[in-house]
């Protein structure tokens, strides 16, 4: 019997932050070392692309800067399939025959794509290739007949639309070639979304406001002390305020069963006054640096040799584009052109 399969990604558009880590980072890893699932976890930047045409270069940066990533927190290429999406033709190809089942109309409509566009600034001129690129993860998908697709919650409507084309294509050439997924979504909310440093609702890139799996001990101490607090809490013995304390949401998240009495002892001290922001930082920097300092050793380590990385991921794809292939022979024998 085979294994259940997931398959998960991420676009490669610079480096990964703790919001990566703590959404979904640590949660493939969990998955991966249980060893139930058959794992493929890709770097999608034809998807990057699909905003970033111009950027190909800073692209290929991220790809081995996001590939160290993964490596340094666990993923293990001997246990799971690592690859690049532009490296396996046979997805586009996928796309393209889904294209066909797919109106503008229902692009247009995807939840996820219109919030992008509006944010994206793009005016009267969308790429194509972005207002089709659920159609290219749903290839991404489907291709391996994944069972599961960890995301986070910002992903379902990606979700919904490629169960709907794996339902209108089996119907369509009546076959059961291509397998619905499911998503698998953060259980825990705090997590499933971690805020900046700086208490905005959401750690990125653009927001200068975010802790990367690649700072050095230095940079990592610098913004932890520069968190979002209280802004009444001004004076030591001043009562502090635990809600929207970017600290304690932290420590709520980062802290483990054996570190809860001690932060809901902070916290009720926080609240009555006489501690200070230094020491509840200092507190939550030790509980980061358990996580981030073993995860810094490995990546200096894969670091020294990134013409290895590359092999690994090129063998990656290289399994990965078998499976695919696979898939494609498949869905071209269901549609009839096959033709010699
Ligand atoms: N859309 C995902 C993101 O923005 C990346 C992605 C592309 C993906 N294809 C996928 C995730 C397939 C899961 C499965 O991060």
């Amino acid at each position: 019997m085979s294994k259940p399969i997931i398959l998960t990604g991420d676009r490669p558009t610079g480096k990964l932050h703790l919001g990566h880590y703590v959404g979904s980072l640590k949660n493939r890893v969990l998955l991966q070392n249980e060893e139930k699932y058959d794992m493929f976890v890709f770097l999608a930047d034809q998807q990057a692309l699909t905003d970033h045409a111009r950027e190909s270069a800073a692209i290929k940066e991220s790809i081995g800067n996001v590939a160290l990533d993964y490596l340094s927190v666990g993923l293990n290429p001997t246990k799971s399939t690592i690859f690049i999406q532009s490296q396996i033709p046979e997805l586009a190809e996928l796309t393209m025959y889904y294209m066909n089942l797919v109106s503008l109309a229902r692009l247009e409509r995807n939840p996820t794509v219109k919030t992008e566009i509006a944010q994206k600034g793009f005016g009267e001129s969308i790429p194509t290739g972005f207002l089709v690129y659920p159609i290219s993860q749903a290839a991404d998908i489907t291709a391996f007949k994944a069972n599961f697709v960890p995301v986070g919650n910002d992903q379902k409507p990606m979700i919904e639309q490629t169960r709907e084309i794996a339902r209108s294509f089996n119907h369509t050439y009546n076959c059961e070639v291509l397998v619905e997924p499911e998503g698998i979504y953060p259980e825990n909310e705090k997590a499933g979304r971690l805020p900046g440093l700086d208490g905005n609702a959401k750690m990125s890139k653009s927001l200068g406001n975010g802790i990367y799996l690649s700072d050095d001990a230095e940079t990592v101490r610098k913004k932890v002390m520069s968190m979002y607090t209280d802004p009444n809490h001004i004076r030591v013995e001043d009562p502090g305020q635990i809600e929207g304390n970017m600290v304690f949401h932290y420590l709520d998240i980062f802290g483990t069963e054996s570190d809860k009495d001690e932060i809901e002892a902070m916290k009720e001290h926080y609240q009555r006054g006489g501690l200070g922001d230094v020491k509840t930082k200092r507190y939550l920097l030790d509980i980061l640096e358990r996580e981030l300092a073993p995860i810094r050793e490995r990546r200096l380590e894969y670091a020294k040799d990134m013409g290895e990385v590359f092999r690994m991921l090129e063998e990656g794809s290289q399994k990965a584009r078998q499976v695919a292939a696979q898939t494609l022979s498949e869905v071209k024998s269901a549609m009839g052109i096959n033709y010699f």
